[in-house]
């Protein structure tokens, strides 16, 4: 995966395959920390011990229709290979809190890449899913949340001309934030 907009596409799809019905996307960037952190909270069915010592290791999977296994441990060799880490925290029942972090400058540092069509295609591709967003970057934040939005949509739902017009609106405010 080349950018880090694919790994947090990849690590939402845990959630939502966990059944989560809320999944919140923090991205803190401070460049004078010169730190990069992605952290996704999702309130899924959550691991079981025994689940969250092999969730890292590549091809462990609990997946039944395609076998892969490979995502988290992907996303944590990204961030290893840019002086950061990954962590689980994880209670069956309760949710999961992935958090990676990134030495910002670091030349093997992957590029956020397409954060806007990362976010698009999670939200209109899991309609009933509550998502919110919070980019802290250098003391800026954007903040964003569907259930916020979706009141502002007759019918409130995102799937319809104006539901995506509407959505679209609000993720171009990312471009050059
Ligand atoms: N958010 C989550 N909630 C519950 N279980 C998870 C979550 N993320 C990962 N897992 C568990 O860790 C395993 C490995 O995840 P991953 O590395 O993304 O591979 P894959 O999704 O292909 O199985 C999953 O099969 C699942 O059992
Ligand atoms: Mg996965």
């Amino acid at each position: 995966m080349e950018d880090l907009s694919l790994h947090i596409l990849d690590v939402v799809e845990n959630s939502i395959d966990a059944g989560a019905r809320k999944v919140e996307i923090k991205i803190y960037e401070d460049l004078k920390k010169d730190l990069l952190e992605i952290e996704i909270i999702d309130d899924g069915k959550g691991m079981d011990e025994g689940t969250l010592e092999k969730a890292l290791d590549p091809f462990f999977t609990t997946k039944t229709v395609r076998k892969v296994g490979l995502g988290l441990s992907l996303f944590r060799e990204a961030a290893r290979m840019a002086n950061g880490d990954l962590s689980i925290r994880s209670e069956a029942g309760r949710g999961t809190t992935i958090r990676a972090t990134f030495q910002h400058s670091h030349i093997d540092r992957k590029p956020m890449g397409d954060l806007e069509e990362t976010l698009f295609t999670l939200i209109i591709g899991n309609p009933e899913v509550v998502f919110s967003f919070a980019y802290l970057k250098n003391g800026k934040m954007f903040n964003m949340n569907t259930t916020g939005l979706k009141k502002k949509l007759p019918g409130n739902y995102f799937s319809s001309s104006e539901g995506i017009k509407v959505l679209r609106n609000e993720l171009n405010k990312l471009d050059g934030f």
